[in-house]
């Protein structure tokens, strides 16, 4: 699944030897069935050729575009710019119809950004630290520090006590905050639930950092109940912890005050714990629901992360970071090449993103997140609903617009609505750009497919292990 939980993916062997890929991949787009292997005509596969036996993802390079060197002297003729444009004209149809059929992954396709096209003739690069300019004068760090304000504003940190910066996407965001656990923890462990996004274990791995993976309820909540008995098998250690503010393929929300009251009731005072909220998408969302635990930095945490091209609907993938001002100095050294300071994982920024950001939080403010707070809510419910009444299994955690059902049998199915899957359940994400119609649509070709993957024998499969018996209503179950 789109950035789902951790999956084991096979390693591909690169001459018999070395592992490439352990254990994790992006699978955003996996396919079982290997490639047709590419055999040459005389039927002997060259070592590298094996080597190349990839087989996630679909093969991009079958419709890849080539790119041919400019015919007369490095100018680029009237023809060849004309089959460019030809090229592009097909492809903005084709974003188009892809944009109409997407249902899978948590990204808000609704927005105008038409004021802004103004600015890409600009290269605007806001790389080192946000409060501290560069030499580099083409930049955007007064948009980008007045969208951290905003986000202080909502996870409750006075403007002169946080510190943060507007990353490349969620993952690093989470790739900083755990890094900050580590410096201010140097012999921290990590401690993440079973359902947290890859990027998590990425973290781990990548800062050899002990792990500990902690199970989940069927919601896909931490279970503070397994967490308990690893914390105190290791109370001679700091604990890091990630905490989700929404997991990938549930949508679910671990619960903050429990976890704190978990940390404190095994003898973890505040200066030995360090936590990281991973909000990618409910990380917005999340203030505007009532009833949801709060995400603040008046409760003991040391940092936030989400990502601006899901639920703000940014059309580039970027996100914000913030964490406390007193961590970052442990972090960061000074550039004299940048005249400013290091202290962010990436070394050049884009500096458009801050623009798409400052311009959506300004135009929609509290007010008009709140309402597509609400719609999508309301929305997941009635899909959830409809689910339900048409027989199939499906789930809708609470404070989420995340629901998950059986996956369809038919991948050409999964492909055309761009569902994520995991094993078998699929996801809808209902984002403000979701209406009701295009949910009848799905819904009714659904139902519609479904009568002919199930007939005679064929039964839809039960997946209670997946999401509680109470929500499956298969043979067994129903
Ligand atoms: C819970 C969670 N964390 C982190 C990420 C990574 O975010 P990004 O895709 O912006 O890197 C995702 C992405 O789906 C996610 O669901």
């Amino acid at each position: 699944m789109a950035g789902g939980a951790e999956t084991k993916a096979p390693s591909p062997n690169v001459n018999g030897k070395a592992e490439i890929l352990k254990g994790n991949f992006e699978p955003t787009a996996i396919k079982v069935e290997p490639l047709t292997p590419v055999v040459p005509e005389n039927g002997v596969e060259k070592p590298s050729e094996k080597s190349r036996n990839i087989v996630l993802g679909r093969n991009v390079h079958s419709t890849c575009l080539t790119i041919t060197e400019p015919e007369v002297n490095d100018e680029v003729t009237g023809d060849k710019e004309a089959q460019m444009a030809g090229v592009l004209a097909r492809y903005r149809k084709n974003l188009m119809e892809r944009t109409k059929y997407h249902l899978g992954y948590p990204y808000n396709l609704d927005f105008d950004y038409g004021a802004l096209a103004q600015l890409q003739h600009f290269s605007i690069n806001n790389l080192g630290d946000p409060f501290i300019e560069s030499n580099y004068g083409v930049h955007s760090r007064q948009f980008e520090v007045g969208v951290l304000d905003w986000f202080a504003r909502l996870w409750e940190i006075e403007k002169d006590e946080y510190w943060g910066y507007i990353t490349n996407c969620g993952t690093e965001g989470n790739l900083h905050g755990i890094l900050v656990g580590r410096e201010v923890f140097p012999d921290g462990i990590l401690y993440a639930s079973r359902e947290s996004h890859y990027s998590v274990f990425k973290a781990a791995r990548m800062y050899r950092m002990e792990c500990v993976k902690v199970d989940t309820l069927v919601s896909g909540e931490i279970d503070c109940s397994d967490l308990r008995p690893k914390l105190l098998a290791n109370k001679d250690k700091p604990a890091i912890l990630n905490v989700n503010i929404g997991t990938t393929v549930k949508g679910a929300v671990d619960d903050l005050d429990v976890v704190i009251q978990t940390l404190e009731e095994c003898g973890f005072s505040h200066d030995r714990f360090y936590i990281h909220c991973d909000g990618a998408l409910f990380g917005l969302m999340m203030p505007f629901v009532k009833r949801a635990p709060k995400v603040s930095f008046k409760k003991p945490i040391g940092s936030v992360s989400v990502s601006g091209h899901k639920f703000v609907g940014c059309p580039m993938p970027c996100g914000v970071q913030i964490t406390r001002m007193e961590h970052i100095n442990v972090l960061s050294s000074n550039v004299e090449y940048l005249a400013s300071r290091d202290a962010t994982i990436m070394g050049s920024r884009n500096g458009h993103a801050p623009l798409f950001l400052w311009y959506t939080l300004n135009r929609k403010g509290y007010k008009g997140f709140q309402k597509d707070v609400q719609k999508c809510l309301r929305n997941a419910h009635y899909l959830k609903d409809r689910l339900h009444e048409a027989g199939i299994s499906a789930m809708l955690n609470e404070l989420s617009s995340t629901v998950v059902f059986e996956r369809p049998r038919d991948e050409e199915f999964v492909r055309r609505w761009q569902l994520a899957c995991e094993g078998n359940i699929a996801h809808v994400v209902v984002m403000p750009n979701v209406t009701i119609e295009k949910l009848d649509f799905f819904l009714n070709e659904l139902v519609e497919k479904r009568s002919t993957w199930y007939q005679g024998n064929v039964q839809p499969p039960c997946i209670a292990a997946e999401i509680g018996k109470a929500n499956c209503v298969c043979a067994l179950h129903k």
